[in-house]
């Protein structure tokens, strides 16, 4: 089954075509993240629209792209050979929202085909999905780390998923960007830049200068708003190496979420332990959590760095695997679907 996803839910417009839920056609994305460097963090107004200005030629561009994929002689052949359309219909900015949402209604009425409404959450853990996932096995332990959330949920199966813990205040991959831009390295998304500079100190201390928030709770919430605190008065109290500065912070940030998730994969006695979102690309975390899985004899499946942050590639994967044993005929536009509503 082929499915067409759009994913528009922040600063990114993208659109993929997937086969089966695990085999990449084609994948576009356009990011207006150049315009917000500007203004030091996304405008709404701003992100919704350029969401608006990159529909078109994504959609445009994924059509083409597919149709020279599979040899098709017009694009109404490539049009005839998709089964399903699947739009991202939250969390995320409303006004990006709307935009996937009605371009995805619209050609689901004028190509008479379902469309599939997808979370946005759910469809970064799918990720993991593209691809052989053959070795996957539930119940499986899933972190999430992204830009605005960071939780742990319990996968039980396809559609069946249960909140276990997450972050009481910023998220992983927001406190990234806000120390980054604290430190002066980067004005939006510094999460990679930061990691690009901890590389770089030279004599990392062995003492940990930092605190490890919530670590010692008997839960699975998180918390980074202190930690962002902490790096701030650190930096304040005398002249830091910035390299090393953000070498402790990183080091903070990952043996928390480390911890609590290899808590959590011991507790429910799991095999798969399955990663997702934008700060599941950092490198250190990954190692980390390669090192903590081996050792617990668990299976750990983490997206490859451009699966991580947003794409329709796993959008299209979430829908395929919480659909394919339905009628898709039932699952027809819906004028009044609620974009708001999977939230
Ligand atoms: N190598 C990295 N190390 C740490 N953080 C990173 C790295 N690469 C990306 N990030 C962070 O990932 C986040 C972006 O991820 P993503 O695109 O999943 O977030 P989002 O879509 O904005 O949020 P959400 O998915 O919660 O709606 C940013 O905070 C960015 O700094
Ligand atoms: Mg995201």
């Amino acid at each position: 089954m082929k499915i067409l996803a759009i994913e528009s839910s922040c600063d990114e417009t993208a659109c993929a075509i997937v086969e089966d839920g695990t085999k990449e056609l084609v994948s576009v994305v356009a990011s207006s993240k150049d315009f917000h460097e500007k203004t030091g963090g996304v405008v709404p107004e701003v992100a919704s629209r350029k969401q608006l200005e990159f529909i078109f030629p994504v959609l445009e561009r994924t059509i083409e792209d597919y149709c020279e994929k599979i040899g098709c002689s017009d694009k109404e052949e490539a049009v005839a050979s998709i089964d399903a359309l699947a739009v991202t219909v939250g969390p995320g900015l409303v006004g990006s929202l709307v935009v996937g949402v009605t371009a995805a209604k619209t050609l689901s009425m004028a190509w008479k085909k379902p469309l599939i409404p997808v979370n946005h959450l759910v469809g970064h853990i799918y990720a993991n999905f593209l691809g052989d996932p053959s070795e996957i096995t539930f119940p499986a332990v899933c972190l999430l780390v992204s830009g605005g959330h960071t939780d742990l949920v319990l996968m039980k199966g396809h559609g069946d998923l249960a909140y276990l813990g997450g972050t009481v205040d910023d998220a992983a991959g927001e406190c990234f960007d806000k120390v980054a831009r604290m430190m002066g390295i980067s004005r939006y998304l510094g999460g990679a830049v930061l990691s690009k500079r901890a590389l770089e100190c030279k004599n990392p201390g062995a003492a940990k200068l930092l605190p490890r928030p919530m670590l010692d709770q008997d839960n699975y919430d998180f918390s980074f708003s202190g930690l962002k605190t902490a790096v701030k008065r650190y930096l304040e109290g005398a002249p830091r190496d910035i390299s090393c500065t953000a070498r402790e912070f990183e080091e903070a940030v990952v043996d928390v979420l480390t911890v609590k998730t290899i808590k959590a994969v011991n507790h429910f006695g799991v095999k798969s332990l399955l990663v997702g979102g934008g700060v599941s690309a950092n490198t250190r975390l990954r190692e980390s959590l390669k090192n903590a899985t081996e050792a617990a004899g668990v299976k750990l499946f983490i997206p490859e760095p451009r699966l991580c942050t947003d794409n329709a590639v796993y959008i299209a994967s979430a829908a395929y695997f919480n659909n394919v044993t339905k009628d898709l005929s039932e699952i027809r536009a819906e004028p009044s679907l609620n974009i708001m509503g999977l939230t």
